[in-house]
């Protein structure tokens, strides 16, 4: 999805999410596994205040194991209620049901005070774009409701996917704005495929990429590409050679060093060079 931020559209955006948060109940928010904090827009936090709270570390798939588990921790100790995902396979999903009763414990019982009997969960998607949002709530439409028993029924005005007796589902994601105003964020949104790739110089972002290797995964640098000693590279010369090793040349034979780039671009952000997570929480850094 190909979005340009600009102030007129974030206003825009934020405006019917705060009247969108007048309808649910609980707030499921994505974000990316591999780096869960320059995906998220802290915003969300004040639109959703009162609101039962979930996280998912979606595309945990592509992210470290060990890093998966630190910011689960992290998260839960900041008050959210967390999963982790895979919204393309659906590993995960299955919990969520569990959660989601859990987060709105407090509203469920308020309403049996009050008499109100079975009254489903209202939910609404939320997050920057690309972070799966649509892969997602198909993925979960589709196994609440083949666990049930359900159809995933319409209800109300086109506005809710039913999941389930217990649960309700906005049937259009809430698109949160990305943080370009902080380089860093910009820079890991940029390494994920978030951003437009043409308001970035590839070759640059190859070489961030490398930098970042080096200092967290040489060893992927290494089985990947056969680069030794990869902690004490230029980042150019790394490329030189994924140019070498991927036979990337031009008419002359020159390296063809754009053609590298792009290789490594597509092996960081599809998982081939294994699974990466870009920022750890700070108390885990060093
Ligand atoms: P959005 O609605 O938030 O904008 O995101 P969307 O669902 O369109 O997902 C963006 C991309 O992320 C898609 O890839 C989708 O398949 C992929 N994706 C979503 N969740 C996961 C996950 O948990 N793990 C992995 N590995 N990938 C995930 P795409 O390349 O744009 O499309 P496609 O080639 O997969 O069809």
């Amino acid at each position: 999805m190909n979005i340009q931020w600009y102030p007129g559209h974030m206003t825009k955006a934020k405006r019917a999410m705060k009247e969108d948060m007048k309808l649910i109940d609980l707030v499921i928010e994505l974000v990316d596994a591999r780096a869960p904090l320059a995906s998220r827009n802290p915003d969300i936090d004040e639109l959703g205040k009162g609101k039962a709270r979930l996280i998912l570390l979606n595309k945990s798939d592509l992210a470290g194991e060990r890093e998966n588990a630190f910011w689960k921790e992290w998260f839960r100790n900041k008050g959210f209620f967390v999963v982790e995902v895979n919204s393309k396979s659906g590993s995960g999903i299955n919990k969520i049901n569990g959660v989601v009763q859990e987060a709105c414990r407090e509203k469920l019982e308020r309403d049996r005070r009050r008499g109100i009997l079975n009254r489903p969960v209202r939910a609404m998607v939320v997050g920057i774009p690309n972070v799966g949002k649509s892969t997602f709530i198909n993925s979960f439409a589709k196994k609440a409701c083949t666990r049930t028993g359900n159809k995933p029924g319409v209800t109300k005005g086109n506005q809710w996917i039913r999941l389930n007796k217990t649960l309700e589902l906005l049937d259009t994601p809430g698109i949160l704005w990305p943080r370009f105003e902080d380089q860093q964020v910009g820079l890991m949104l940029a390494m994920l495929g978030t951003i437009n790739d043409e308001i970035l110089n590839r070759d640059e972002l190859a070489m961030e990429m490398l930098k970042l290797l080096q200092r967290r995964y040489p060893g992927m640098l290494c089985e990947r590409y056969g680069i030794e000693d990869a902690e004490e590279k230029e980042p150019y010369a790394m490329l030189l050679q994924i140019a070498r090793i991927r036979a990337c040349l031009m008419k002359g034979g020159e390296p063809d060093i754009s053609k590298a780039a792009g290789i490594l671009i597509d092996d960081f952000r599809s998982g081939k060079l294994g699974r990466l997570t870009l920022e750890i929480p700070e108390d885990k850094a060093g």
